[in-house]
């Protein structure tokens, strides 16, 4: 890369609280991605953003440039025959404890006639990865070769992979020198390294899962809804319109945490063995801005309706079987799952030190207790234990006693099951409440829709 001012200058403006023009960021972040920055130059540049911030024209120009950092996928131009016939849609969380909506969500809008790409990430700190989850299905390929992820979203409707080195390749230098110079907590870092990720799949439009409570990313309520807020402006003024939900993470999602576990419970919905519960609202609701942002529906009830008949029909379900089958796991994953999905050698319930109802959570902990099952990692090389989990998790205000536990512990030994179990009961308060005393809180708090302009 050659810089038209040197890359120290560029990083000293920022460092002094000047703001950068659209080109500089450009340059910069051509200079991350090809290397002619050094570590030391990205560190330091990292640092300046995340001390002095950056305006939204800012934050714009760097979303638009770790998104054109490398590949971008086309879905529309390709020629006759070729194009996608529908809208070409995702969604993206900012992660949680028994979050599943992906596995649910994908499936569900190609059933609608969407066009779901959707490239997932890893279980990160606490919270689950989506990845994570689809290697518990024995034989799925989460790195397909490119034709075979764009002909299975082309048949299928839907494909859910890891990233590839292709797509926003900035954001995954920057992304590890943040990580090691205490610069992840910034906005503006955080946006263009979602968004950037995000639109380098070529998308008509995007929601947002944007959580908040004990369990979220974020560390307050109020800086969820800023996340919120600014990242549903920087994508759809980067040229996709985008919707971020608020939603509640103050207790898991699902009823379950952990990899095939979360599984079973997808499938459970998808089957329409489950209709009820917060995961599936969270769903159907974020399913529903999709839809009206992609015109597949006029209005909210319609996009409801068109949901509920496509989840009622099975259609949903055979869309995600479909894209099983087509990454290499088992084409009677539905049916069979018990067959193919791992258990664990120890499960057994985890009772209250006392009766009552539980009032609070602490879910980063509930999601913690699943990492040191070895449900996730604690290093990057640690291999996960797809088996082990939580399953029957008591939801906030639920009665627990004798016979209702607080939940049921998947584990791959005794001193796990022992170790975890010790860890629920110090996150799950319980109480002698009477039902109304525990305030239940808002699923989903607000959604902040934004067209491209
Ligand atoms: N997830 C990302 O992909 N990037 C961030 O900066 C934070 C969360």
């Amino acid at each position: 890369m050659a810089f038209r001012a040197l890359p120290q200058e560029l990083i000293r403006a920022k460092r002094d609280g000047q703001a950068l023009s659209p080109g500089e960021i450009g340059e910069l972040v051509a200079g991350i991605a090809d290397g002619s920055l050094s570590d030391a130059q990205v560190g330091a540049l990292a640092m300046a953003i995340y001390l002095n911030g950056m305006n939204a024209a800012e934050t714009v120009a760097l979303t638009e440039a770790v998104r054109d950092s490398g590949e971008v996928l086309a879905w529309r131009g390709l020629g006759p025959g070729l194009d996608l016939p529908g809208p070409v849609l995702d969604k993206h969380s900012t992660g949680g404890v028994g979050d599943l909506v992906s596995l649910v969500l994908g499936p569900w809008i190609a059933a609608c006639g969407g066009y779901v790409p959707m490239v997932s990430g890893r279980g990160l700190g606490h919270t689950g990865g989506t990845l994570d989850k689809l290697e518990a299905i024995p034989g799925y390929d989460i790195a397909p070769s490119r034709e075979r992820f764009r002909k299975l979203v082309r048949e299928a409707g839907v494909a859910i992979v890891g990233q590839t080195a292709e797509l926003a390749p900035a954001d995954r230098r920057l992304y590890a020198i943040r990580d090691v110079t205490a610069t992840v907590e910034s906005l503006p870092l955080i946006v263009s390294s979602i968004l950037g990720k995000k639109l380098a799949c070529g998308l008509d439009a995007l929601v947002m899962d944007v959580k908040s409570g004990s369990g979220a990313f974020m560390p307050t309520p109020e800086k969820s809804r800023e996340l919120a807020a600014t990242i549903a402006e920087a994508a759809s003024r980067a040229g996709t319109p985008t919707t971020a939900l608020l939603t509640d993470m103050s207790q898991p999602l699902a009823p379950c945490a952990g990899n095939a576990v979360e599984v079973r419970e997808a499938i459970a919905l998808l089957a329409g063995d489950k209709r009820d519960g917060r995961l599936l609202e969270v769903t159907r609701t974020l399913a529903a801005e999709l839809l009206l942002a992609g015109r597949l529906a006029s209005d909210h009830e319609g996009a409801l309706a068109l949901l509920d008949e496509r989840l009622a029909s099975g259609a949903a379900a055979e869309r995600f079987a479909r894209m099983v089958a087509g990454l290499g796991g088992p084409a009677d994953l539905l049916e069979r799952h018990d067959r193919y999905l791992p258990r664990a050698p120890i499960v057994r319930p985890v009772h209250a030190e006392r009766s009552g109802r539980v009032t609070r959570m602490d879910t980063r902990a509930v999601g913690l207790a699943v990492v040191e099952l070895g449900g996730g990692r604690r290093v990057p090389s640690d291999v996960i234990d797809h088996a082990v989990g939580l399953t029957s998790i008591a939801a906030l205000g639920e009665p627990v006693d004798g016979e209702r536990p607080l939940a049921w512990v998947h584990a791959a030994s005794e001193a796990d099951a022992e170790r975890a179990a010790s860890q629920l009961r110090a996150a799950i308060e319980v109480n002698d409440v009477a039902t109304g005393d525990v305030t239940l809180p808002t699923l989903i708090q607000d959604v902040i829709r934004r067209e491209a302009p």
